[in-house]
């Protein structure tokens, strides 16, 4: 008899710091990672600093409003050039220590006896540029030489999840405003927040406030078990909120099926986008360490809610509860993983079996063959 059964990974992926340098390598510098909001550089000379893969990454948005991203060293003598998470510079990038002044485009333009030293190329020693397209009002970068397709990875991830790309367009998500945005910093393995995210066997126990508005849930198995599917609203539940109390105005441009329904989509490696009718909920985690995972969670609305000063905090406060129970879980489990009882690893049951693609993808991955 075939056991119901699945194996996970073995605990030393979520502790090993080689085999998470691995996944830096193979995974964060070489796929597309969404890094910032668009609005967060929403001017030319606006920029904030993350950290994708090994390196820290400036975003900016130049003259011409194309956003750019360029790796935060100085060409000079490697000085970090923006030391600030977010910040405005007026013209130029200019590195504290010897003053080389970068222009938004990354191009060297001036420095302390630049006329002078004609071999120093302000094309050659500009900043180094990282690829960067703009999605769903969000700047993604890859640091790849020749990037993976962002239409197959990032644009297939919602296709294959919601059987098109009209689906999630009807969200505009670009057009939304920024509601809240918390930043979590969580002690656990990115792949725990992974396999958490796509998995709802444990929603009946930590979540009484999602199962309460998606009834569904108590049955344990998450909306992206289905292709296509979005787990419903109870009976008596008028909005995506706290109290199952009605929410904001609703996005004018849904289908009617996406009118009580909450959509989820995981895209590989760092992303969960969340859909319900009134609003978007976007995750972007930033693993910096195998034990230590940022993730940035950012609420989008309507911008007529946003600007009318509406009182967001039931929309809010429902998934802030959710992040903050499935993270206290991921904590939970991360000191579990260097325990001799978890050295070949837990078990999948049937409702978890679709983790078992994303634990393949992840070998994959470190194996080269992705
Ligand atoms: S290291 Fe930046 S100007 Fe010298
Ligand atoms: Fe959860």
């Amino acid at each position: 008899m075939t056991s119901s059964l699945l194996p996970t990974l073995p605990g030393r992926y979520y502790t090993d710091p080689l085999i998470f340098a691995a996944e830096q390598e193979a995974i964060f510098e070489r796929m597309w990672f969404c890094a910032v909001r668009g609005s967060d550089v929403a001017e030319p000379g606006r920029f904030r600093t993350v950290t994708v893969g090994r390196e820290s990454v400036l975003v900016t948005r130049g003259r011409d409003g194309a956003a750019r991203a360029f790796l935060n060293v100085c060409r000079h003598r490697g000085a970090q050039l923006c030391a600030e998470e977010s910040g405005s510079v007026k013209r130029t990038f200019r590195c504290v220590y010897h003053a080389w002044a970068y222009d938004l485009d990354g191009t060297l333009v001036a420095a302390p006896n630049l006329v002078r030293m004609p071999d120093v190329d302000r094309v050659e020693y500009g900043l180094r540029k990282v690829h960067v397209r703009e999605w769903l009002g969000y700047v993604w970068v890859c640091l790849a030489a020749e990037p993976p397709s962002f239409e197959d990875d990032v644009m297939g991830a919602c296709v294959e999840r919601l059987g098109d790309l009209a689906s999630i367009e009807r969200y505009r998500l670009p057009e939304l405003s920024l509601g809240r945005r918390i930043r979590y910093d969580v002690r656990a393995n990115w792949k725990l927040i992974i396999e958490n995210f796509m998995e709802c066997y444990h929603c009946s126990t930590i979540h009484p406030e999602l199962v309460h508005v998606l009834p569904e849930f108590a049955g344990g198995y998450a909306a992206q078990y289905y292709v296509g599917h979005g787990a419903e609203f109870g009976p008596d539940v008028a909005g995506f909120t706290v109290d199952g109390g009605a929410g904001q105005a609703a996005i004018e441009t849904l289908a009617p099926e996406q009118g009580r329904r909450y959509f989820a989509i995981t895209i590989r490696p760092q992303v969960f986008v969340n859909l319900v009718p009134d609003h978007a909920i976007l995750h972007r985690m930033y693993p910096l360490a195998a034990d230590h995972t940022v993730v940035e969670c950012d609420w989008l609305f309507r911008p007529d809610v946003v600007a009318g000063g509406a009182d967001l905090d039931p929309s809010v406060e429902l998934f802030d509860r959710v992040n903050r129970q499935d993270f206290d879980a991921c904590e939970r489990c991360q000191p579990g993983m260097s325990s001799r009882a978890y050295a070949d690893g837990g078990v999948l049951v049937p409702s978890e079996h679709h983790i078992a693609g994303f634990h393949q993808w992840v070998r994959d991955r470190l194996e080269g063959k992705k």
